[in-house]
Parts: structure tokens; C-alpha cells; sequence
């Protein structure tokens, strides 16, 4: 999957432009931590190298892509922003300090493909946080209409492709035309709340928006925080 992400990780700074609502959200959860940072999937830097900026604060940022975190190295360097950046998986990463604040932005703890590997990764997170510190991500919510308004679809950004949606696996595939598939494996509100209660984790809040929004029948977006 990350050979996927490895293929256009050059475009993907173009293809998220329009993706900003989160990072407020993000920053402001950064500024409340009282220790070091890390940013789960953290992909070219979009959301990492704003936290790092705004806050002063040191980012640690994982990814399993090294194109990806080539592409981090670089737009953090052209702002003047040092990222510690490592590569790996995010149900195996370990700290050397426990961390005030982990996040995952950008809806990508739904490339985890069963509940064993989301269990093992929201475990890691339980045995990287201080007490008290807190674990924030979003995901798009489980919609059922968009996922088959989309099956079957030819796009063009950021590569040619076509999606597919398996209803029996809640899972929607991204096929590139030239080769190489991503899927997303979309989660219920109560998968996400049992990955808390596993890991003994604590909700905080849950919303339906990045500004806060009630989660309520029409939100189309998870915003979860929760606390050790
Ligand atoms: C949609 S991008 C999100 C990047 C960034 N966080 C953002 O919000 O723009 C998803 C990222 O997840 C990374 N990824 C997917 N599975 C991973 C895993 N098991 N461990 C670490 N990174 C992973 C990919 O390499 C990719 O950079």
C-alpha cells in the first residue's frame, strides 16, 4: 500500500490543496500538549509542518512511505521546519519518550485492513502516550450512498484510476490504471469506540466537524479525540 502512495507521492501536495479544515483542529491540540508530538501517517507533511510552525514544537511524523517522507523532507526544508521523520509501520512504531499528543489526520487509519490491525495500532498508541495525553484522528463516517455512487467510477487526479466498493468488506478500492491498488476500510462509530475500550482509552469528544460540529445523522466526517 505504500508502493500506492509511493507512486504519485509528488502529486499529492496538488491533490490535497483544497484540504485545510483540519489543520486548525490539529494545531490547536498541538499547542494544549504539554510534550513531544507525533503525527501517525504523516504523508508529506501537510499537517505536521503547520503544528511544527505554529507551535515551535518537534514533530515526530511516521509513514510507511518513503516517497512520502522524501516529500516531507522537502516542504518542510523550503519553510525552515525540522520534522523527525521515520519510517515505519503504525501498528508497530515504539518511542523512545511517551508522547503528550498523537494524531492521525487525513482519514488514514482506514488503510488498516482488519480490527486486529487497527487493535494493535490504537494498542501502540495506549503504550505511547504520558497519562492524561491525548490521541485525536479523523475518518470519513460509513456511508453506504456514497461509497456506490462512487463504485465503479473513472477519475483522472491524481492518476488515471477506477474505484470499486465491496459491500461485504466495507472496503473501497482505488485501482490506478498503470497498476497498484489502495483500499479504505471504512469503520462504524462503535468500531472506533471499541478500539478505544480495548486499548483503554478514554473518549473525549467526538465531532462531527473540525470546528467542533455535533456529530449528528448528516455529518460525513468522525473527528475523535480521546485521552489516556
Ligand atoms: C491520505 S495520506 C495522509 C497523509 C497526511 N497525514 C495528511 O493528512 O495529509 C495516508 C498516508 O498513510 C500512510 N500509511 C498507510 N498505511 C500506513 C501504515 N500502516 N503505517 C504508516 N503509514 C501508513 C501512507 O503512506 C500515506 O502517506
Amino acid at each position: 500500500m505504500s508502493n500506492w502512495y509511493d507512486a504519485w507521492a509528488d502529486r499529492y501536495a496538488d491533490w490535497t490543496e483544497s484540504v485545510t479544515a483540519d489543520v486548525p483542529f490539529y494545531v490547536g491540540l498541538a499547542r494544549d500538549a504539554d510534550g513531544p508530538l507525533v503525527e501517525l501517517a504523516v504523508g508529506d507533511g501537510r499537517v505536521a509542518i503547520p503544528v511544527a510552525l505554529t507551535t515551535g514544537k518537534r514533530v515526530i511524523g511516521i509513514d510507511a512511505s518513503p516517497a512520502m517522507l522524501a516529500q516531507a523532507r522537502i516542504r518542510a526544508s523550503e519553510v525552515g521546519v525540522e520534522l523527525d521523520l521515520r519510517e515505519g509501520d503504525m501498528r508497530e512504531f515504539q518511542l523512545d519518550e511517551a508522547a503528550a499528543l498523537i494524531y492521525c489526520p487525513g482519514r488514514s487509519l482506514l488503510h488498516l485492513p482488519t480490527w486486529a490491525d487497527r487493535r494493535r495500532c490504537f494498542e501502540r498508541i495506549a503504550a505511547s502516550l504520558r497519562p492524561g495525553g491525548r490521541f485525536a484522528w479523523n475518518a470519513f463516517t460509513f456511508d453506504h450512498h456514497v461509497a456506490s455512487a462512487i463504485d465503479g467510477q473513472h477519475g483522472d487526479a491524481p492518476l488515471p484510476h477506477t474505484t470499486h466498493y465491496s459491500v461485504g468488506d466495507n472496503r473501497v478500492d482505488i485501482a490506478l490504471d498503470d497498476g497498484g491498488t489502495s483500499s479504505l476500510w471504512w469503520a462504524t462509530k462503535n468500531e472506533w469506540l471499541g478500539l478505544l475500550d480495548v486499548a483503554g482509552l478514554q473518549l473525549e469528544a467526538l465531532y462531527g466537524g473540525f470546528a467542533g460540529e455535533p456529530l449528528d445523522d448528516h455529518s460525513s466526517e468522525y473527528v475523535f479525540v480521546a485521552r489516556r
